[in-house]
Protein backbone atom coordinates (compact mmCIF):
# COMPACT_ATOMS: atom_id res chain seq x y z
CA UNK A 1 0.00 0.00 0.00
CA UNK A 2 1.20 3.24 -1.13
CA UNK A 3 1.38 6.33 1.34
CA UNK A 4 -0.95 8.40 -1.05
CA UNK A 5 -3.16 4.87 -0.86
CA UNK A 6 -2.99 4.65 3.29
CA UNK A 7 -4.00 8.74 3.38
CA UNK A 8 -7.01 8.21 0.71
CA UNK A 9 -8.11 5.01 2.77
CA UNK A 10 -7.85 7.13 6.45
CA UNK A 11 -9.98 10.17 4.79
CA UNK A 12 -13.01 7.79 3.18
CA UNK A 13 -12.88 5.96 6.87
CA UNK A 14 -12.78 8.95 8.64
CA UNK A 15 -15.49 11.02 6.89
CA UNK A 16 -17.49 7.14 7.31
CA UNK A 17 -17.00 7.34 10.99
CA UNK A 18 -17.46 11.12 11.53
CA UNK A 19 -20.20 12.11 9.43
CA UNK A 20 -23.69 10.73 9.53
CA UNK A 21 -24.21 12.23 6.04
CA UNK A 22 -21.65 10.07 4.49
CA UNK A 23 -22.71 9.05 1.17
CA UNK A 24 -22.74 5.45 1.38
CA UNK A 25 -23.63 4.83 4.68
CA UNK A 26 -26.35 7.52 5.26
CA UNK A 27 -29.19 5.70 5.18
CA UNK A 28 -28.11 2.34 6.88
CA UNK A 29 -27.31 4.80 10.09
CA UNK A 30 -30.45 6.39 10.15
CA UNK A 31 -32.11 3.20 10.04
CA UNK A 32 -29.31 1.53 12.88
CA UNK A 33 -30.15 4.41 14.70
CA UNK A 34 -34.17 4.20 14.77
CA UNK A 35 -33.82 -0.08 15.28
CA UNK A 36 -31.45 -0.22 17.46
CA UNK A 37 -30.13 0.76 21.26
CA UNK A 38 -27.06 -0.81 21.41
CA UNK A 39 -26.23 0.16 24.93
CA UNK A 40 -24.00 -2.13 26.70
CA UNK A 41 -23.94 -4.02 23.44
CA UNK A 42 -21.63 -6.59 22.37
CA UNK A 43 -21.32 -5.80 19.08
CA UNK A 44 -19.34 -8.05 16.17
CA UNK A 45 -18.66 -5.44 12.97
CA UNK A 46 -18.24 -8.27 10.10
CA UNK A 47 -16.13 -7.14 7.30
CA UNK A 48 -15.13 -3.80 9.17
CA UNK A 49 -13.35 -2.82 6.60
CA UNK A 50 -11.14 0.50 7.73
CA UNK A 51 -13.45 0.40 10.45
CA UNK A 52 -15.67 4.05 10.04
CA UNK A 53 -18.71 1.71 11.30
CA UNK A 54 -17.37 0.22 14.20
CA UNK A 55 -16.12 3.69 14.99
CA UNK A 56 -19.02 5.17 14.31
CA UNK A 57 -21.00 2.16 16.66
CA UNK A 58 -17.82 2.66 19.58
CA UNK A 59 -19.01 6.51 19.96
CA UNK A 60 -22.73 6.73 19.37
CA UNK A 61 -23.36 4.08 22.12
CA UNK A 62 -21.71 2.80 25.22
CA UNK A 63 -20.74 -0.63 23.75
CA UNK A 64 -17.93 -2.82 22.97
CA UNK A 65 -17.51 -3.09 19.74
CA UNK A 66 -14.70 -5.85 17.61
CA UNK A 67 -14.40 -4.78 14.27
CA UNK A 68 -12.92 -7.93 12.12
CA UNK A 69 -11.36 -8.35 8.77
CA UNK A 70 -9.52 -10.41 6.28
CA UNK A 71 -7.50 -7.85 4.78
CA UNK A 72 -4.57 -6.64 6.71
CA UNK A 73 -4.35 -3.15 4.74
CA UNK A 74 -8.06 -2.26 5.96
CA UNK A 75 -7.15 -2.97 9.71
CA UNK A 76 -4.28 -1.15 9.67
CA UNK A 77 -5.91 2.55 9.15
CA UNK A 78 -8.29 1.55 11.05
CA UNK A 79 -6.30 0.83 14.07
CA UNK A 80 -4.93 4.12 12.75
CA UNK A 81 -7.97 5.94 13.19
CA UNK A 82 -8.53 4.50 16.43
CA UNK A 83 -5.35 5.93 17.59
CA UNK A 84 -6.50 9.22 16.45
CA UNK A 85 -9.85 9.66 17.95
CA UNK A 86 -8.57 7.86 21.19
CA UNK A 87 -11.46 5.14 21.29
CA UNK A 88 -11.17 2.37 24.08
CA UNK A 89 -14.57 0.42 23.27
CA UNK A 90 -13.39 -1.22 19.62
CA UNK A 91 -10.59 -3.69 19.08
CA UNK A 92 -9.86 -4.68 15.65
CA UNK A 93 -8.75 -7.80 14.46
CA UNK A 94 -7.13 -9.05 10.57
CA UNK A 95 -9.22 -12.80 10.94
CA UNK A 96 -10.23 -15.13 8.55
CA UNK A 97 -13.56 -16.87 11.04
CA UNK A 98 -13.18 -20.46 8.34
CA UNK A 99 -9.97 -20.00 9.55
CA UNK A 100 -10.01 -19.40 13.24
CA UNK A 101 -13.47 -19.39 14.29
CA UNK A 102 -15.09 -17.25 16.85
CA UNK A 103 -15.25 -18.32 20.41
CA UNK A 104 -16.77 -15.02 21.77
CA UNK A 105 -20.59 -14.49 21.53
CA UNK A 106 -22.25 -11.59 20.34
CA UNK A 107 -25.76 -9.59 21.02
CA UNK A 108 -25.54 -7.50 17.44
CA UNK A 109 -23.33 -8.42 14.02
CA UNK A 110 -23.42 -6.26 11.67
CA UNK A 111 -22.34 -7.00 7.66
CA UNK A 112 -22.18 -3.43 6.27
CA UNK A 113 -21.69 -3.50 2.59
CA UNK A 114 -19.72 -6.86 3.05
CA UNK A 115 -22.43 -10.28 2.17
CA UNK A 116 -22.35 -8.84 -1.86
CA UNK A 117 -18.39 -9.59 -1.89
CA UNK A 118 -18.50 -13.12 -0.98
CA UNK A 119 -19.22 -16.46 -2.75
CA UNK A 120 -22.14 -17.44 -2.02
CA UNK A 121 -21.30 -20.75 -0.85
CA UNK A 122 -18.61 -19.51 1.79
CA UNK A 123 -21.43 -16.72 3.00
CA UNK A 124 -23.85 -19.82 3.81
CA UNK A 125 -20.35 -20.88 6.33
CA UNK A 126 -20.02 -17.85 7.64
CA UNK A 127 -23.80 -16.58 8.08
CA UNK A 128 -23.78 -20.50 10.42
CA UNK A 129 -20.84 -19.60 12.37
CA UNK A 130 -21.99 -16.03 12.93
CA UNK A 131 -25.29 -17.18 14.18
CA UNK A 132 -23.89 -19.40 16.62
CA UNK A 133 -21.87 -16.46 17.96
CA UNK A 134 -24.96 -14.58 18.92
CA UNK A 135 -25.87 -14.54 22.78
CA UNK A 136 -29.81 -15.71 23.06
CA UNK A 137 -32.33 -12.99 21.40
CA UNK A 138 -29.14 -12.05 19.70
CA UNK A 139 -29.39 -10.44 15.74
CA UNK A 140 -27.20 -9.97 12.56
CA UNK A 141 -28.15 -7.31 10.56
CA UNK A 142 -26.88 -7.84 6.74
CA UNK A 143 -27.05 -4.62 4.60
CA UNK A 144 -26.04 -4.72 0.67
CA UNK A 145 -26.56 -2.82 -2.71
CA UNK A 146 -29.34 -5.55 -4.03
CA UNK A 147 -28.00 -6.48 -7.82
CA UNK A 148 -30.71 -4.68 -9.22
CA UNK A 149 -29.93 -1.33 -7.77
CA UNK A 150 -28.35 1.37 -9.92
CA UNK A 151 -25.37 0.95 -8.16
CA UNK A 152 -24.81 -2.61 -7.56
CA UNK A 153 -21.70 -3.00 -9.73
CA UNK A 154 -19.68 -0.70 -7.33
CA UNK A 155 -18.50 1.01 -10.46
CA UNK A 156 -21.21 3.38 -11.23
CA UNK A 157 -18.95 5.91 -10.40
CA UNK A 158 -16.05 5.17 -12.62
CA UNK A 159 -18.11 4.81 -15.58
CA UNK A 160 -21.03 7.14 -15.00
CA UNK A 161 -23.62 4.66 -16.40
CA UNK A 162 -26.21 3.59 -13.27
CA UNK A 163 -27.27 -0.51 -13.89
CA UNK A 164 -24.26 -0.67 -16.08
CA UNK A 165 -23.88 -4.48 -14.56
CA UNK A 166 -26.65 -5.39 -17.38
CA UNK A 167 -24.25 -4.54 -20.76
CA UNK A 168 -21.93 -6.99 -21.89
CA UNK A 169 -19.30 -8.42 -19.64
CA UNK A 170 -17.07 -7.38 -22.58
CA UNK A 171 -18.01 -3.56 -23.14
CA UNK A 172 -18.61 -2.81 -19.46
CA UNK A 173 -15.36 -4.53 -18.63
CA UNK A 174 -13.30 -1.74 -20.77
CA UNK A 175 -15.21 0.61 -19.77
CA UNK A 176 -14.11 0.22 -16.41
CA UNK A 177 -10.67 -0.64 -17.70
CA UNK A 178 -10.59 2.81 -19.23
CA UNK A 179 -11.60 4.44 -15.87
CA UNK A 180 -9.70 1.96 -13.36
CA UNK A 181 -8.14 2.64 -10.09
CA UNK A 182 -5.96 1.01 -7.57
CA UNK A 183 -7.99 0.17 -4.68
CA UNK A 184 -6.92 -0.43 -1.22
CA UNK A 185 -6.81 -3.85 0.09
CA UNK A 186 -4.90 -7.08 0.03
CA UNK A 187 -7.89 -8.60 -2.20
CA UNK A 188 -9.43 -6.41 -4.48
CA UNK A 189 -6.71 -4.51 -5.91
CA UNK A 190 -8.46 -2.21 -8.79
CA UNK A 191 -11.91 -1.35 -9.64
CA UNK A 192 -12.06 -4.85 -12.32
CA UNK A 193 -10.88 -7.33 -9.20
CA UNK A 194 -13.94 -5.67 -7.31
CA UNK A 195 -16.92 -5.76 -9.90
CA UNK A 196 -16.04 -9.64 -10.97
CA UNK A 197 -15.48 -10.62 -6.78
CA UNK A 198 -19.03 -9.80 -6.89
CA UNK A 199 -21.74 -12.48 -6.00
CA UNK A 200 -24.55 -10.47 -8.00
CA UNK A 201 -26.57 -10.81 -4.45
CA UNK A 202 -30.44 -10.54 -4.61
CA UNK A 203 -32.65 -10.91 -1.67
CA UNK A 204 -33.13 -14.97 -2.85
CA UNK A 205 -30.08 -15.83 -2.84
CA UNK A 206 -29.32 -14.53 0.72
CA UNK A 207 -32.60 -16.09 1.77
CA UNK A 208 -30.96 -19.44 0.26
CA UNK A 209 -27.36 -18.47 1.96
CA UNK A 210 -29.36 -18.09 5.07
CA UNK A 211 -31.39 -21.05 4.96
CA UNK A 212 -29.93 -24.36 7.24
CA UNK A 213 -28.10 -21.60 9.11
CA UNK A 214 -30.50 -21.78 12.01
CA UNK A 215 -31.15 -17.98 11.20
CA UNK A 216 -34.81 -16.51 10.55
CA UNK A 217 -35.76 -13.57 8.46
CA UNK A 218 -37.24 -11.37 11.14
CA UNK A 219 -37.40 -7.94 9.17
CA UNK A 220 -36.68 -6.54 5.61
CA UNK A 221 -36.18 -2.68 4.79
CA UNK A 222 -35.58 -2.14 0.92
CA UNK A 223 -34.40 0.80 0.13
CA UNK A 224 -35.77 2.67 -2.78
CA UNK A 225 -35.39 5.98 -4.14
CA UNK A 226 -39.09 7.00 -3.84
CA UNK A 227 -38.64 6.28 0.04
CA UNK A 228 -37.58 10.01 0.02
CA UNK A 229 -40.76 11.56 -0.85
CA UNK A 230 -41.97 11.63 2.83
CA UNK A 231 -45.49 9.79 2.66
CA UNK A 232 -43.45 6.86 0.69
CA UNK A 233 -40.51 6.26 3.07
CA UNK A 234 -41.81 3.46 5.22
CA UNK A 235 -43.43 1.74 1.65
CA UNK A 236 -41.00 -1.34 0.48
CA UNK A 237 -40.84 -1.37 -3.08
CA UNK A 238 -38.95 -4.29 -3.86
CA UNK A 239 -41.31 -5.75 -6.48
CA UNK A 240 -41.36 -5.31 -10.35
CA UNK A 241 -40.03 -3.10 -12.06
CA UNK A 242 -39.51 -0.68 -9.16
CA UNK A 243 -37.51 -2.95 -7.48
CA UNK A 244 -34.73 -1.44 -9.92
CA UNK A 245 -34.56 1.59 -7.64
CA UNK A 246 -34.15 -0.04 -4.33
CA UNK A 247 -30.28 1.19 -3.92
CA UNK A 248 -30.00 -0.51 -0.39
CA UNK A 249 -31.56 -4.01 0.99
CA UNK A 250 -31.82 -4.59 4.72
CA UNK A 251 -32.04 -7.80 6.23
CA UNK A 252 -32.34 -8.66 10.23
CA UNK A 253 -31.79 -12.45 11.14
CA UNK A 254 -32.39 -14.18 13.99
CA UNK A 255 -31.53 -17.68 15.85
CA UNK A 256 -34.45 -20.04 15.28
C1 LIG B 1 -16.99 -2.91 0.82
S1 LIG B 1 -16.06 -3.30 2.22
C2 LIG B 1 -17.16 -2.76 3.51
C3 LIG B 1 -16.43 -2.32 4.73
C4 LIG B 1 -17.28 -1.78 5.88
N1 LIG B 1 -18.19 -2.78 6.40
C5 LIG B 1 -18.00 -0.52 5.49
O1 LIG B 1 -19.21 -0.56 5.38
O2 LIG B 1 -17.34 0.50 5.29
C6 LIG B 1 -16.16 -5.07 2.34
C7 LIG B 1 -15.21 -5.63 3.35
O3 LIG B 1 -15.49 -7.00 3.58
C8 LIG B 1 -14.27 -7.65 3.83
N2 LIG B 1 -14.43 -9.10 3.65
C9 LIG B 1 -14.67 -9.78 2.52
N3 LIG B 1 -14.73 -11.10 2.77
C10 LIG B 1 -14.52 -11.26 4.11
C11 LIG B 1 -14.44 -12.39 4.98
N4 LIG B 1 -14.61 -13.63 4.50
N5 LIG B 1 -14.20 -12.18 6.28
C12 LIG B 1 -14.04 -10.92 6.76
N6 LIG B 1 -14.09 -9.83 5.99
C13 LIG B 1 -14.32 -9.99 4.68
C14 LIG B 1 -13.32 -7.01 2.83
O4 LIG B 1 -11.97 -7.22 3.17
C15 LIG B 1 -13.74 -5.55 2.93
O5 LIG B 1 -13.01 -4.85 3.89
Amino acid sequence: MTKEQFEEGLAYAEENFLNDQAAHLKVDKALIRQKFDLTNKRILDFGCGMGGMSLWYATNWLCEVHGLDIDNHHIKIANQIKAKHLVDNVIFEVRNILEKPLAEKYDYVFLNDVAEHIPLNILKEILAQLGNSLTKGGQIFVTYPPWKSPYASHVTHAVGIPWCQYLPDGILLKMIEKNNMVLVGDEESDLIEAYKGLNHLTHEKLIKAVNGSGLSPVYRKSHCLLNKVKPLKEINFNFFPLGFLVTKEFLLLQKN
